[in-house]
């Protein structure tokens, strides 16, 4: 068999995608933690692309959103799939194979994708288009074979005019994905036409084009359905999520997760996740959340971007960029906002806030607090109702809580302000002023007893009545 030699890859994107109704360009639109187009270009990166080209539109909506490496082309006018290739020519080689992936069609594996080009170098072809046979083929282009049993053509069937009902009954569709020689790519491009029902350059006509040169062109039917399943429209989106969003969950439950209720559970693309780490039910898994093993996370918990070190417990919580370190537990109930760190096995019990905070190894908050801008050191213990007045209105001050502090219910840390370590603070304190190491903060009005105050109380209501 011939080597595969290095594709130039050329990823169409410049689509207007109406069909999303959408103020977000179509292939930005989230796929399980990434935007579309980041699909397909990780696709052309485990095929092993020379060079990977995007075709963006006149707005350039995809600047800032693609790997530094991917090169953008520009396509001036939106005139069709094939006007878009035209935009790439430039940067195709003549002498190599171009392989064409949509930027709407997102599922498609790495191994399909060397089984295309695999088939491409092993027939000898002019051009090899990937092709699915599904039960409902509505909207995708049809293969029309000839009698000996390659493509003749690609009928379009989007709007209605360009395929015959004959056509529309054929159920093996265009994938999108070809692999072209790049010399008959680039002379075949110049000869489309917008003869067609959509008024555009169809890529599709370069296969019947180059049929009738006498060139070869066959069709690869894969059998997976996933690497046809293009998004047009939000429907599609929503199938494509479920199908993914399915294939992570199995990806990590053969890895050793164990995933309560995969049916209630969301786990993005870039999610790592640590042997015999549990994830219990409505449990959402964002963004680059890694967890170590041992872990139970939720029910009811949603991580965005957050660092789990090993056997760490999360119940019923929400947290964003944050990082909680081995043995720590969270919640039930608890809210991490970014810039948390949770040191070995320290606790951060039900209905307490934490924000770009340091909490000390085995420390703990257990009960309805809010820990904005502090560092509190080692085996602290800070009781219900500590509350950090970490903003006065202009600026954000930070409270500094040493090791072994015991901290009473109810405490106001009147930012900025330091506590020694061990020192103590009386319950119901406002603390406004350090506090040094070993020494108790008792900072609040003295209680005063009125005696017989009832029955005074009872007294002048009798007097007036
Ligand atoms: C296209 C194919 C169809 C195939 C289907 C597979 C054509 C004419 N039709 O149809 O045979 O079954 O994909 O999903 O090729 N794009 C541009 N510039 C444009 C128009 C589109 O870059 O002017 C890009 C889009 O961003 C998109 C891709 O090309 O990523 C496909 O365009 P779309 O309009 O979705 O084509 P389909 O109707 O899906
Ligand atoms: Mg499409």
């Amino acid at each position: 068999m011939p080597p595969v030699r290095a594709p130039t890859v050329v990823i169409l994107a410049a689509g207007q995608g109406t069909r999303m109704r959408s103020r977000t360009p179509k292939v930005l639109h989230d796929l399980c933690g990434r935007p579309l187009i980041a699909w397909p270009v990780d696709a052309a990166r485990a095929a092993a692309a020379a060079r990977i080209v995007v075709v963006d539109a006149p707005a350039r909506t995809l600047d800032g959103r693609l790997p530094a490496d991917v090169e953008v082309v520009v396509q001036p006018e939106p005139n069709g799939t094939g006007g878009a290739t035209v935009a790439a020519a430039g940067l195709i080689d003549p002498d190599a194979p171009v392989l064409i992936l949509m930027g709407d069609v997102p599922l498609l594996s790495a191994e399909a994708i060397s089984g295309l080009l695999e088939a491409h170098a092993a027939s000898g072809a002019a051009a090899t288009v990937a092709t699915a046979i599904l039960d409902d083929p509505a909207g995708y282009g049809r293969i029309v074979r000839a009698a000996d049993g390659d493509v003749e053509r690609i009928v379009e069937t989007k709007a209605a005019g360009d395929a015959d009902a004959h056509e529309l009954a054929i159920r093996e569709v265009n994938s999108g994905i070809y692999v072209f020689e790049g010399g008959a790519l680039l002379g075949a491009l110049p000869r489309l036409t917008s003869d067609n029902a959509q008024g555009e350059l169809y890529l599709t006509d370069v296969l019947a084009i180059l049929r009738a040169d006498g060139a070869r062109v066959l069709a690869h039917t894969v059998d997976d359905p996933l690497i046809v399943l293009g998004i047009n429209d939000r429907v599609q989106l929503a199938r494509a999520r479920e199908l993914a969003r399915r294939a992570i969950l199995e990806g990590h439950l053969l890895a050793g997760v164990d995933i309560v209720d995969p049916s209630s559970t969301v786990i993005d693309a870039g999610v790592t996740l640590g042997q015999d780490t549990v994830v219990e039910p409505f449990t959402v898994l964002r963004g680059a959340t890694s967890a170590g093993s041992g872990c139970r996370i939720g029910p009811g918990t949603t991580l965005t971007d957050v660092r789990l070190g090993d056997d760490v417990t999360v119940l019923h919580s929400y947290a964003i960029d944050c990082e909680v370190r081995s043995g720590a537990s969270v919640g039930p109930f608890a809210y991490l906002r970014p810039g948390t760190v949770l040191r070995e096995r320290s606790k951060i019990g039900t209905f307490v806030e934490v924000k770009n905070s340091d909490v000390g190894e085995g420390t703990k908050v257990p009960h309805l607090s809010y820990l904005g801008d502090a560092d509190v050191g080692p085996g602290s213990n800070l009781g219900a109702g500590t509350i950090t007045a970490n903003y006065d209105g202009v600026n954000k001050h930070r409270t500094t809580i040493g090791a072994g502090v015991k901290g009473s219910v109810h405490t106001s840390y009147v930012a900025p302000v330091t506590l020694g370590d061990r020192a103590w603070t009386a319950a119901g304190s406002v603390v406004t002023e350090d506090v040094p190491p070993g020494a108790l903060a008792v900072a609040r009005a003295r209680q005063t007893n009125v005696e017989g105050y009832d029955d005074r109380r009872d007294a002048e209501r009798r007097a007036r009545s």
